[in-house]
């Protein structure tokens, strides 16, 4: 697949040479007779370091479609606030053909009903490719493959995401999700607030954790396909479904910096401690979606990867917590540092908003046995979705949590020696 390199730049793209024009944005008639459309992420008005918008000459304008109305049993899902902690096994796959779309579980979500703050959890176990089209206009969709590889057809071109890679689809963004394995599973982290971006690096400098040049953003693509189709939009926590005659990925050319994009996570660039104690888990954060509060994230996307740990006298899995965000984790591969089992690839865990967690007893009583040896943690893939918002969950998925996630903490004894 042909793409484009990096992320934060403004690119152009044709499919066919010449399609797009050469010294204006709208000009009175495109080349090719394509009609010029513009896409805006962020207000008109939003500075220049942080606007987003692409200019798409397509055959069709995205207005050639019909009413939409709502998809049936799509309402909102019903969602409620815990503290408890909660631990999920895989969701399994559905027994017949279901695509990405209809096969989302909603887990937990923080959104208000503006959507533009707040993020949706959900895991999707696709066992058939997309028939109809899809945007959202309620957030940006993260796409965290777990199992299994998805071609993204959107409206700018093809991203093909494997298990390890990630990749965001902005606002508004049509798509169709095919299926190049037979079946894929992973994790959605629907973002309602500002659009996801690298985060600063202060101190760390000019380099480090995910450099831009790693990010690919597909090249122009189109299709022509025509028939009685179907594009189903999420708006305002709700599917509609509109008719469509023709394909709405007929994007002939494009240009900007509004686009869908994938990142490859074994590229990142992992920073650690080389003396003693942990830098805390925002040393690998890989994008984020700033709150209106500084510092303070609507969104952390964060990743536990493959690393050397070389701190000395230093407890090295992650430390007991209890945090003022709300941290949603799952799993990619292998296994993840603080627990032994119970928490496998395709899983996930909720620790709300100032609910303890941390390694479970096997692990803790491992980890202050240990020496100070340098140890590769090799095959792992860890990840976490961080809100500044508190989760709501699901009935489903507080149904379908483990009954027995805080057993794994009993074997934490009292074990004070008074001096
Ligand atoms: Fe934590």
């Amino acid at each position: 697949m042909n793409y484009l390199v990096g992320i934060g730049n403004h690119f152009e793209s044709e499919a066919v040479p010449g399609a797009l024009p050469k010294e204006q944005n709208s000009p009175r008639k495109v080349p090719f007779d394509l009609f010029a459309e513009q896409l805006s992420g962020t207000a008109f008005t939003a500075p220049r370091s942080e606007n987003l918008r692409s200019w798409l000459y397509r055959i069709q304008p995205s207005v050639t479609q019909g009413t939409f109305r709502p998809l049936d049993g799509a309402t909102a899902n019903e969602t409620r606030a815990t503290p408890t902690q909660l631990r999920w096994d895989p969701t399994p796959y559905p027994n017949g053909p279901v695509d990405f779309l209809r096969s989302l579980n909603l887990i937990a979500e923080n959104t208000d009903s503006s959507f533009r703050k707040g993020c949706t959890v959900s895991t999707y176990t696709a066992t058939a490719p997309m028939e109809s089209y899809f945007y959202s206009a309620d957030g940006e969709f993260l796409i965290v493959p777990q199992e299994g590889a998805l071609l993204l057809a959107t409206e700018m071109g093809d991203l093909e995401v494997h298990p390890e890679e990630i990749a965001v689809i902005p606002r508004g963004i049509r798509l169709q999700v095919q299926l190049p394995a037979k079946k894929a599973r992973g994790y959605v982290c629907e973002n309602h607030g500002a659009p996801l971006r690298l985060p600063g690096l202060g101190p760390i400098g000019a380099n480090g954790l995910a450099n831009p040049r790693d990010f690919l953003v597909p090249s122009a693509k189109f299709e022509e396909k025509r028939g009685s189709l179907e594009i189903i939009a999420k708006f305002q926590g709700r599917y509609w479904s509109a008719p469509i005659d023709h394909s709405p990925l007929n994007v002939v050319a494009w240009h900007g910096n509004y686009y869908p994009f994938k990142y490859d996570l074994r590229k990142f660039n992992t920073i650690n401690t080389v003396t003693y104690d942990h830098p805390d888990p925002s040393i690998f954060t890989v994008l984020t979606s700033p709150s209106e509060v500084i510092g303070t994230a609507n969104l952390d996307f964060v990743i536990f990867p493959p690393r050397w740990m070389v701190a000395e006298h230093t407890f090295r899995p992650p430390y007991y917590h209890r945090n003022v965000m709300s941290e949603f984790m799952g799993l990619i591969r292998g296994a993840y540092d603080a627990k032994g089992t119970g928490f496998v690839p395709g899983g996930g865990s909720l620790h709300n908003c100032m609910s303890p967690h941390g390694p479970d007893a096997e692990t803790y009583y491992a980890a202050v046995k240990s020496d100070d040896n340098p140890q590769r943690y090799e095959n792992t893939m860890a990840f976490m979705f961080e809100s500044c918002t508190p989760f709501r969950v699901s009935r489903n998925a507080e149904e379908s949590a483990q009954k027995n996630y805080l057993d794994c903490w009993k074997g934490l004894k009292a074990d004070f020696k008074r001096p």
